[in-house]
């Protein structure tokens, strides 16, 4: 018979059970469940509510339970639909009566939700170490091509030259926020539920502090029904991990533009690229392919949580059993792909000569063209028509205007003279920019230093 058998006088449908068990994927919530059903248990016992001696035979049984899962040693029954009702009904077999008081002031809902809590709370810690060793590994890149120059591009055209550094650096921030977005949503996770029951709470003296502190809670949910009925927490893990997968996604398709003939700014190692099975000259970016193409998916959990929850009453609804393969696939998915991207990104060497002949060709020192006109009393809008005229020629003779002869310059405007070839040289270019968020090695430097000490921090 079913743990909650009672008031049926019929069996499932078999069908029926396969179709609304949740052991298949809840499973991995095991050592939650357990963990906190042992401290419920210890409170039961010391509030009076089952006895010391029950409540410490619970607890050594299930821990018991938790050594043989961890070994292989069992096997789950559909039949016992989710994760909770499996380790429950595997005590009532080992200890008979005893097991039967665990559940006492405490219900599924209370548990599931306690359960995912935890869960999440594990896999935002692991999620935001991965992002900091991609932090790490791109602050280095960025630390050894201070200098390396590389076209900086607006509507995918060369708009102005920067560096790698400042290119690395710009995700960096991107993965900080990440991590801050993290350890927000960490904040509102850190809440603990038990105590819900099915919604109303219970009328046992429940110790509900107690449980919390045992369970590493930062504090205990204020209303019973949002405890068993929240799932705003997975909603926003689901967010913030959306917006990871945004970022990777923006970084992978650079790095499909950047492997390709026509730009040539990376070659991927080969242990982070396949060929094709027809071309034999092919190299692919498969990865860089294959994260782009995953961040759908999380987006896709996203929605789907977002969806679920938006029709629901309150308090419980059993549509909420629904968040956990959205939650789950979201932050397997993200586990695979950061580690994938960062030893990609480690492993790659930058085309730097390519990068640097880009920003070269292109008219990427433009902007610095007309700067240097406006330095010389000349208004922008002036200076900016000069330029566009200077392109224009260059476009037609096929050249560039740092090869421009100065009578060629004069042509168009006799302000010039011979000093505009050091200002729009781009590395010039570069230098120049020196206000803060700007390409400047003297700022990118002080800017590694920020994420050095916020990865000393962090770690
Ligand atoms: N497996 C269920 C879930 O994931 C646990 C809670 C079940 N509660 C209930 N009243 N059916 O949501």
């Amino acid at each position: 018979m079913k743990l909650w058998g009672g008031r049926f006088t019929k069996s499932t449908d078999s069908f029926t059970d396969h179709f609304h068990s949740s052991i298949s994927f809840d499973q991995r919530m095991y050592k939650e469940d357990i963990t906190g059903s042992i401290a419920h248990a210890g409170m039961l016992g010391r509030q009076g509510i089952i006895s010391m001696e029950d409540a410490e035979l619970i607890q050594k049984t299930l821990k018991e339970i938790l050594e043989d899962i961890e070994n292989g040693k069992v096997v789950f029954d559909e039949k016992a639909e989710d994760i909770h009702m499996n380790v429950e009904t595997i005590l009532i077999e080992r200890i008979g009566d005893v097991g039967k008081r665990l559940h006492t002031g405490r219900s599924r809902n209370d548990q599931v939700a306690l359960d995912i809590r935890m869960y999440s709370k594990t896999q935002i810690k692991d999620i935001n170490a991965l992002l900091l060793e991609l932090i790490e590994t791109l602050n280095k890149i960025a630390e050894e091509n201070t200098r390396t120059i590389m076209p900086g591009y607006t509507h995918l055209q060369r708009a102005q030259p920067i560096t790698l550094a400042h290119h690395m650096l710009a995700y960096c921030e991107m993965f900080k926020r990440d991590i801050a977005r993290l350890d927000d949503a960490y904040g509102r996770t850190n809440v603990m539920p038990l105590g819900s029951g099915a919604l109303a709470s219970t009328t046992y003296p429940l110790d509900r502090q107690s449980v919390c502190e045992e369970l590493g809670f930062d504090s205990i949910t204020l209303d019973s029904l949002d405890g068993v009925s929240d799932r705003d927490f997975c909603v926003e893990i689901l967010s913030a991990l959306s917006i990871i997968m945004m970022h990777l996604s923006r970084f992978c398709e650079e790095i499909v533009l950047w492997s390709s003939h026509e730009f040539k700014f990376v070659e991927l190692d080969d242990a982070y690229s396949t060929g094709s099975s027809i071309m034999p000259q092919k190299k692919n970016p498969d990865m860089a392919e294959l994260i782009r193409g995953k961040t759908g998916r999380v987006y896709g959990h996203l929605m789907g949580t977002l969806t679920m929850l938006k029709g629901l009453p309150l308090a419980y609804n059993k549509d909420m059993q629904e968040d956990k393969e959205a939650l789950f696939d979201a932050v397997d998915t993200v586990k695979m792909c950061l580690p994938v991207f960062t030893n990609m990104i480690k492993t790659a060497v930058f085309n730097t000569a390519n990068m640097y002949n880009a920003a070269k060709g292109g008219f990427t020192n433009a902007t610095d063209a007309a700067d240097w006109l406006v330095k010389q009393g000349m208004p922008f809008r002036d200076a900016h028509a000069v330029i566009g005229q200077l392109v224009l020629y260059c476009i037609n003779n096929n050249t560039s205007i740092e090869d421009l002869s100065l009578d060629e310059l004069r042509a168009i405007s006799p302000v010039f003279d011979e000093s505009v070839y050091e200002a729009i040289s781009v590395e010039k270019c570069v230098e120049a920019r020196n206000v803060p968020g700007g390409p400047s090695p003297e700022y990118i430097k002080a800017l590694i230093e920020t994420n050095k000490k916020y990865l000393a921090e962090k770690k």
